[in-house]
């Protein structure tokens, strides 16, 4: 397995494994190394059906919870993430997020296959929280230290949301409801649970206020936040190929869909495996 960086900190290439069969105790260790090194790998060259991806997801957790998205067909943990060539309207993921950052205990990691890719466009972009936290002054991060952000899926599956509305011309089966109107606190600051970094936790979709903060006060603090942690130093971009599986940890890396590619299709397979509260 060769594993090939592709920013000084944050995301890698790796060639030469094949994840459709069960790896290897070996292999297994050093994929998670990398991971916990670069937070970002992306897998070059797979072939893998609906169960190897689920097979191959399994040996890094267990599944979390997908509200909102129909999943595919006797697979309750798999969404298909499709964009017609012609589809309009907001394309999923296409705002910086750390996925379902409104639950009790949000996913660790997602991991995203390439099916049907674009001949050009339709990359995702991935921010490092790390950096972003370590990029901010002692002052600021010991007053980020001891406050809790609001975080709610309302602005995206709320019935005034984004997806809030059933869409026939949307490809993809989404069906927000009032239970994303419900809110759930997390640390700012967040500790990973294995390599001890610390990091930011706040994103623009999903986080929309700060406990026991005025909202103009809250806003001020966040929009901050928000345009400080998606600095381009602390960034990192895939370029999709058929066949490419990239795996990413929610509790350290913001990304974004990448809305570029209008006239051309584009189909992944998806799978979030769950997570712990933060801290
Ligand atoms: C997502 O937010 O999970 C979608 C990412 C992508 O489609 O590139």
């Amino acid at each position: 397995m060769q594993v090939t960086p592709l920013t000084g900190r944050l995301g890698a290439e790796v060639f030469d494994v094949d994840l459709s069969k069960p790896l290897d105790v070996v292999t297994l260790r050093n994929i998670e190394m990398a991971f916990a090194d670069h937070s970002v790998l992306c897998f070059r060259d797979q072939s893998l059906d609906v169960d190897q991806f689920e097979a191959f997801a399994l040996q890094f957790g267990t599944f979390g919870d997908t509200p909102f998205i129909t999943p595919i067909d006797g697979h309750p943990n798999v969404l298909r993430l499709l964009r017609r060539a012609d589809e309009q309207g907001p394309l999923f993921g296409s705002g910086w997020h750390s996925d379902w950052s409104f639950q009790a205990s949000p996913p660790s990691a997602t991991l995203l296959y390439g099916v049907d890719i674009p001949a050009s466009g339709g990359d995702t972009a991935f921010i490092s929280q790390e950096l972003a936290y370590e990029a901010l002054s002692a002052p600021m991060q010991q007053l980020l230290g001891g406050l809790q952000g609001v975080h709610s899926a309302r602005r995206s599956y709320g019935p005034k949301g984004t997806f809030g509305q059933a869409n026939p011309q949307r490809s993809m089966e989404i069906i927000g409801d009032e239970s994303a109107l419900r809110t759930t606190c997390h640390p700012l600051i967040r500790t990973h649970p294995i390599t001890g970094r610390k990091s930011l936790f706040v994103n623009e979709v999903y986080t929309i206020g700060i406990e026991g903060m005025h909202d103009a006060e809250a806003k001020a603090l966040l929009d901050f936040l928000f345009n400080h942690s998606r600095r381009i130093d602390f960034s990192c971009r895939v370029r999709w190929q058929q066949g490419s599986l990239t795996m990413w940890d929610n509790r350290c890396v913001q990304h974004y869909a990448i809305d570029d590619y209008f006239g051309h299709r584009r189909e992944m397979l998806r799978i979030t495996l769950a997570g712990e509260p933060p801290v």
